[in-house]
């Protein structure tokens, strides 16, 4: 819970207080520590240390020239190669720590200060910190206390870093993906979407087989194109801050302004529709007439018996005659039916 109100400056703020009191005082770091809470990973630490214990990426692909080779032409790899900060000049080491250890040792699993791999011994975070050291702003900046944080999910659960080429990448990622193919530019991941987030999301892989769904399986929108996975500071990491600011985003015409406003409209989509997908019609989340009678039950005609040849009933439709039902521009559509 704690994380959810960190503020996103705040680990910043303390890796930096860490390191200063580490160069000053070694003792003072631990005490630090408890009164924080903060996690000090080997980067930070290394933030302490000399620049005499990085070596270069070049020393690194003396010996492992596969991974330089799968990581130099991906877009990050490539950023790197032209760099724009010391950071970024540190190349292998941006991620992995300073090597020069684990070089004198002749190599090793034990020497190099973070890896990613399955039996690696690095925790989450300082797995997350070593790519939170560059990539902490932006469509990142909401990732401390998100949801995806605050149930330890790594970078690298949903990441792949060392892919080779984006034509390499694009052609694995094609031949993985079970729907249209991936609405991204961003080809770093592990999986396509939505087959990525469908590993733990079960319930919306179930929606997207339902008859009405948001056309992911056409490809026409992808997870992403409604949530940032990263964390966001509106409900459910929406990408918009409401709902309805989400819906209009694509589905503008909705937006208004109404000389006539259905109130459940204006105050959120989700009241009648479910985004993902409903066996019902129109992605409604309870099926005509219901969805009207769950608040209009006091109403004249909607809710009390009816002949069974009546025209309100005929084919379950309120929308018969209140096609209107999002809002009306007509003087007398009071009712949406016009
Ligand atoms: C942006 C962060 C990052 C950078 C920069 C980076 N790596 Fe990695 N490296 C990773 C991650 C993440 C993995 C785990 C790969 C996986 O799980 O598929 C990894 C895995 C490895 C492995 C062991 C796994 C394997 O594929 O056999 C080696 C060795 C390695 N990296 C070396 C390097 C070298 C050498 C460089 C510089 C050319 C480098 N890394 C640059 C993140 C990085
Ligand atoms: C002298 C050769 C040598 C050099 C130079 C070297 N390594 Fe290694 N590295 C090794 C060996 C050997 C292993 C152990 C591989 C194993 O056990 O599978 C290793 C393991 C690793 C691993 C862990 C792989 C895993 O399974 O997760 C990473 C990450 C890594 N090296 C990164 C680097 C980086 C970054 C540099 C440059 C700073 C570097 N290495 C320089 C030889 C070297
Ligand atoms: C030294 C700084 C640095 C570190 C550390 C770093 N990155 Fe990056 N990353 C970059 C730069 C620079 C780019 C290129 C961004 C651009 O062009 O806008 C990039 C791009 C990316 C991209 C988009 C491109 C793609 O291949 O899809 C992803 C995803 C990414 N990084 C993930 C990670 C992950 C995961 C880690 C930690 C394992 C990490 N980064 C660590 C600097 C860094
Ligand atoms: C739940 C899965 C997931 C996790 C966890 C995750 N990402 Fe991503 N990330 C994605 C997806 C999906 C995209 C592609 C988004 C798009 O194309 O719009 C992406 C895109 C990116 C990009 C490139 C575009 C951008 O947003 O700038 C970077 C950089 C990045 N992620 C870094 C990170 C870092 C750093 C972490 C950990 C702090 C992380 N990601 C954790 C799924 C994830
Ligand atoms: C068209 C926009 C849109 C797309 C595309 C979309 N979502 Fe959502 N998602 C929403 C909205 C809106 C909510 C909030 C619904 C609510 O509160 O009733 C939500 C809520 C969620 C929730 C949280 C539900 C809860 O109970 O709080 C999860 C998890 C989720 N979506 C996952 C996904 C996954 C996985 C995908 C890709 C298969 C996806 N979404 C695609 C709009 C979208
Ligand atoms: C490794 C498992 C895993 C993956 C992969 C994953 N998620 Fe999640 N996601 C979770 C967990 C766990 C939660 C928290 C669920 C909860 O609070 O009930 C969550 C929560 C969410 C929520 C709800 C946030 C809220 O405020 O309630 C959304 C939206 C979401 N994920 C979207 C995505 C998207 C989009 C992707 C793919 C890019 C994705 N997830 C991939 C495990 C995952
Ligand atoms: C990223 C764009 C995008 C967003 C955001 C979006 N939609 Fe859609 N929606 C679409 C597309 C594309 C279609 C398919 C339209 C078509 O095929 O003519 C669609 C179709 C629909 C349909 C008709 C489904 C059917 O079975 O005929 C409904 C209802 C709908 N959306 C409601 C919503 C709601 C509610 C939201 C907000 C939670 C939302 N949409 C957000 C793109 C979007
Ligand atoms: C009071 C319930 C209700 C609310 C709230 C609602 N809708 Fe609908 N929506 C419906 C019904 C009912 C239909 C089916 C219309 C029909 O049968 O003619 C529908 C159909 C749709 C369709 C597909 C058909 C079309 O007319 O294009 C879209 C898109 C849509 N709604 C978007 C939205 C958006 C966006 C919002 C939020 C601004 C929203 N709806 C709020 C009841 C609602
Ligand atoms: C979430 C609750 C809710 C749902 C669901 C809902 N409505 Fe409404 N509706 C309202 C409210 C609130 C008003 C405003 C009542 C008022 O102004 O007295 C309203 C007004 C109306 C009016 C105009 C009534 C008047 O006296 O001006 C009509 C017609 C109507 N709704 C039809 C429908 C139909 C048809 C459906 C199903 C597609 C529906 N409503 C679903 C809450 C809802
Ligand atoms: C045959 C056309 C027709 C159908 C079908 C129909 N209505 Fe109506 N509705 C009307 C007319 C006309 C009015 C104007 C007020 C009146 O004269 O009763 C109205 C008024 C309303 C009103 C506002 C006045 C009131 O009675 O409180 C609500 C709410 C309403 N309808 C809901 C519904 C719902 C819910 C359904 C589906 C069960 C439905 N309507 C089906 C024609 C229809």
């Amino acid at each position: 819970m704690r994380a959810k109100l960190r503020f996103t400056m705040f680990p910043i703020l303390i890796v930096g207080v860490v390191s200063a009191a580490l160069a000053q005082n070694p003792g003072a770091a631990d005490e630090n520590k408890k009164q924080t809470g903060a996690k000090t990973s080997p980067l930070a630490q290394s933030a302490a240390k000399p620049d005499g214990d990085y070596v270069g990426s070049e020393i690194c692909a003396t010996c492992h020239a596969d991974q330089q080779k799968s990581f130099v032409h991906t877009i990050m790899g490539n950023a790197m190669a032209h760099p724009k900060s010391a950071l970024d000049a540190r190349g292998c080491e941006s991620c992995h720590g300073p090597g020069r250890a684990h070089v004198d040792a002749g190599g090793g699993k034990d020497s190099i200060p973070v890896r990613f791999t399955k039996d690696s011994p690095n925790t989450v975070e300082e797995k997350n910190s070593a790519c939170l050291s560059c990539h902490s702003k932006g469509n990142q900046l909401f990732w401390r206390g998100s949801p995806h944080e605050s149930r330890a999910m790594a970078c690298v659960d949903c990441h792949d870093v060392h892919y080779g080429t984006q034509a390499q990448r694009y052609e694995a990622l094609g031949s993985e993906s079970r729907y249209s193919a991936p609405l991204t530019e961003h080809v770093g991941t592990r999986k396509p979407q939505p087959e990525l987030c469908l590993q733990c999301h079960q319930m919306r892989r179930a929606q997207l087989q339902r008859s009405s769904h948001m056309p992911y399986r056409e490809g026409k929108v992808t997870c992403t194109s409604c949530h940032n996975p990263h964390g966001s500071p509106n409900p459910s990491q929406l990408i918009q801050s409401t709902i309805n600011e989400n819906c209009y985003s694509c589905h503008t015409e909705r937006r208004g302004p109404f000389l006539w406003e259905h109130p459940p409209v204006m105050e959120n989509c989700a009241n009648c529709h479910e985004p993902h997908g409903s066996s019902n019609p129109e992605l409604l989340k309870v099926r005509m007439p219901r969805v009207c009678d769950s608040c209009h039950d006091a109403s004249r005609h909607p809710t009390q018996a009816q002949t069974l040849s009546s025209i309100k009933n005929f084919n379950r439709g309120c929308t018969n005659c209140h096609s209107l039902i999002h809002g009306s521009n007509h003087p007398s559509g009071n009712f949406f039916m016009r």
